[in-house]
């Protein structure tokens, strides 16, 4: 698919990674980019038509698809990560609010935009997932077993709307330079080399990004994941524990 001339709409598209998808959209010569967020007020892209939307809100996600009816190219990017552990934190209270964003936000995101992407003749969703889909890291469990549920539903998703066309585009990155890492220590892809990659996809038609040498390292190791991927993660945690201690 063609970014040039296409009508994209990003999720989350007031900061961090949604507002260099969005800007990457309007440099690649979309015809018009729709900068989804909560404050539409704070979405301060160049040529961004700013439009109100909380994914976990089913009216307004309703509405937006209404009111977006010209969109050919769904970029599902808004997210949450509250670092919370599965035993260790005190409530679901965080594990409830990354499931009901991360999985069933852009579910309901994925069900509302269907007809209207298979109207402008079946374009791309793209749905914007984790190295994290792929395995548990213990500092933030319950956003991966989120993510682990988007891309479940990614998959689906690209089955259900083969009929029409529809390219469905499932990302997975490491720690990206955004404020949702800012917390991590750690060396970061930049949320350009990011989005870059991802229309490149969208151009060339691939269903998946590996946005970097770790996504791609654990996604290659999934078959031996007992051997490769957890002891590290839990050498990781045990000195987290005896330096919390
Ligand atoms: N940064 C990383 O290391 C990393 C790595 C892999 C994947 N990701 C994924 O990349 C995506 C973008 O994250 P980011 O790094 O840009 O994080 P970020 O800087 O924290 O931005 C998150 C964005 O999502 C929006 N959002 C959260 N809940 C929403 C809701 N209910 N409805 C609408 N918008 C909502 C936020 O809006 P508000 O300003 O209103 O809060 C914000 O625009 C997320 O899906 C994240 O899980 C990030």
């Amino acid at each position: 698919m063609k970014i040039a001339g296409s009508v994209a709409l990003v999720t989350g598209a007031n900061r961090g990674l949604g507002q260099i998808y969005a800007r990457e959209l309007v440099s690649r010569g979309a015809a018009k980019v729709y900068g989804a967020a909560r404050d539409p007020g704070a979405v301060g892209e160049p040529g961004v038509v700013p439009v109100r939307l909380d994914i976990t809100d089913p009216a307004q996600v309703a509405e937006v698809a209404g009111q977006c009816a010209d969109v050919s190219l769904l970029v599902n990017n808004a997210g949450v990560m509250k670092a919370s552990t599965f035993i260790g934190a005190p409530n679901l209270d965080a594990a409830r609010v990354e499931m009901e964003t991360n999985y069933f936000g852009t579910l309901s995101m994925c069900r509302a935009f269907a007809p209207v992407l298979a109207a402008n003749g079946g374009g791309a969703l793209i749905n914007m997932l984790s190295v994290t889909s792929f395995y548990t890291n213990p500092l933030d469990a319950s956003y991966g077993a989120s993510k682990a549920a988007a891309w479940s539903l990614t998959n689906g998703v690209r089955i259900e709307l083969a009929h029409q066309g529809t390219l469905v585009v499932a990302v997975h990155a490491s720690f990206i330079d955004t404020d949702m890492a800012s917390l991590a220590d750690v060396a970061k892809d930049t949320p350009e080399s990011v989005a870059q990659q991802v229309f490149d996809a969208v151009e060339a038609g691939q269903i998946e990004v590996l946005a970097d040498e770790r996504s791609r390292f654990v996604k290659a190791s999934l078959p031996r994941d007992h051997e490769l991927i957890y002891p590290p993660v839990q050498e990781f945690w045990d000195a987290a524990i005896k330096g919390s201690a």
